[in-house]
């Protein structure tokens, strides 16, 4: 079986889960694009060989049979296409954040309970190799209960402009920690109870930025139900490549995942300058092989009619603490979860 595969929304994301289908995915085709702008379409439809490209997902649906959809669009398009693909009977991966509100995720869930429908989310660490080797040693016991975990993730490009309105995006904390919140609550192994959050914006008037409410720097205090505590820390735009590292200390010994370095190789030609190394660039650069894997769990679930490892559960978790963190920094106080009077 083929897994026949539309993609909505033709932009970064796109064309890194293009890429994994079309090179590494030989029981998947990407048979179709979708995406409101004609270049985006285009481009994306010459990428995959002269797909066929729709301006909507209705005319999609309409035109062309297909199995899933890959949804990578603005977040706020999130709720109502995954709905839409869901009712339609067709399975779906949606990028992260799921979406802009729990409700709106608990929406998505709701229609992805059709029968026959998976829903999985864009999740990718859970299946980068460095990051399951660490779940898995925690789960071994290797370094006892998980006391305090330490998360940041630093990017270096300006996010899309529609991801620079909060109201849109939710800001960077979803857009780029989004993964931050899932991957504590899934290493720590429990939920984030409480978070204080700072946000902070250096860099708006330098890179000409004029959307109110945007911050480029963000700090985030966590408790856990389990009483771990813990960190996460974003910027974006960060000059100075794509950094994403987690520390979990436990009980019994510590974890450390990532690292700076983006290839085993170290130049020495000058003892003024010292050791240069290169670090990673971009974030399809360091992960990879996440992405690949999540796109092979996504399409191996659904020929074997198995349930995704990573679904609505997790993108509505790390909804509901984005959202939290974000009304922590707003006004200036913790912010308990889930949220009294939200
Ligand atoms: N997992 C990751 O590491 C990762 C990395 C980057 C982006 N993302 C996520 O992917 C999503 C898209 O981000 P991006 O950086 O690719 O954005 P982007 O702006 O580059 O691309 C979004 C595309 O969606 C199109 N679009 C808008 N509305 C649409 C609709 N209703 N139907 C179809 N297409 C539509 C836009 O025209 C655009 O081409 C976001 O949710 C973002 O958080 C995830």
């Amino acid at each position: 079986m083929t897994v026949r595969i539309c993609l909505v929304g033709a932009g970064r994301a796109a064309m890194v889960h293009a890429r994994s289908i079309k090179e590494w995915l030989p029981g998947a085709s990407a048979v179709a694009v979708v995406d409101p702008v004609p270049e985006a379409r285009q481009k994306m439809s010459d990428y995959l060989g002269g797909a066929p490209a729709f301006e909507s997902l209705e005319q999609a649906l309409e035109a062309v049979a297909f199995d899933a959809v890959v949804i990578t669009t603005p977040t706020f398009t999130h709720r109502d296409l995954a709905v839409t693909a869901a009712k339609a009977g067709k399975h779906v991966f949606c990028e992260k954040p799921m979406a802009l509100t729990v409700g709106e995720c608990d929406e998505m869930t709701a229609a992805a309970e059709t029968p026959g429908v998976n829903l999985q989310v864009g999740f990718m660490r859970h299946f980068q190799p460095e990051f399951v080797a660490a779940k898995e040693r925690i789960l071994a016991g290797e370094i006892g209960d998980p006391m305090v975990v330490k998360s940041l993730t630093r990017g270096p490009g300006l996010p899309p402009p529609w991801s620079r309105v909060l109201e849109r995006s939710n800001g960077m904390l979803a857009e780029v920690n989004s993964h931050d919140f899932d991957a504590v609550r899934w290493l720590m192994g429990s939920d984030i109870a409480r978070v204080y959050a700072e946000a902070v914006n250096f860099k708006q008037i330098s890179h000409g930025i004029t959307e109110k409410d945007f911050y480029d720097v963000a700090v985030v205090s966590l408790r856990f139900q389990s009483d771990g505590v813990g960190t996460i820390d974003g910027a974006c735009p960060a000059e100075y490549g794509y950094d994403s590292r987690v520390e979990i200390l436990g009980s019994k010994g510590l974890i450390v995942i990532g690292e700076m370095q983006g290839q085993p190789l170290v130049v020495a030609n000058s003892r003024e300058v010292g050791l240069v190394s290169p670090i990673f660039k971009t974030w399809p650069e360091r992960f990879k092989w996440g992405y690949i894997a999540e796109m092979l769990h996504f399409v191996e679930s659904i020929v074997n009619g198995t349930t995704p490892s990573v679904g609505g559960l997790d993108g509505r978790k790390a909804v509901e603490a984005v959202v939290a963190a974000n009304r922590s920094w707003q006004e200036e106080r913790p912010i308990r979860i889930p949220q009294d009077g939200a």
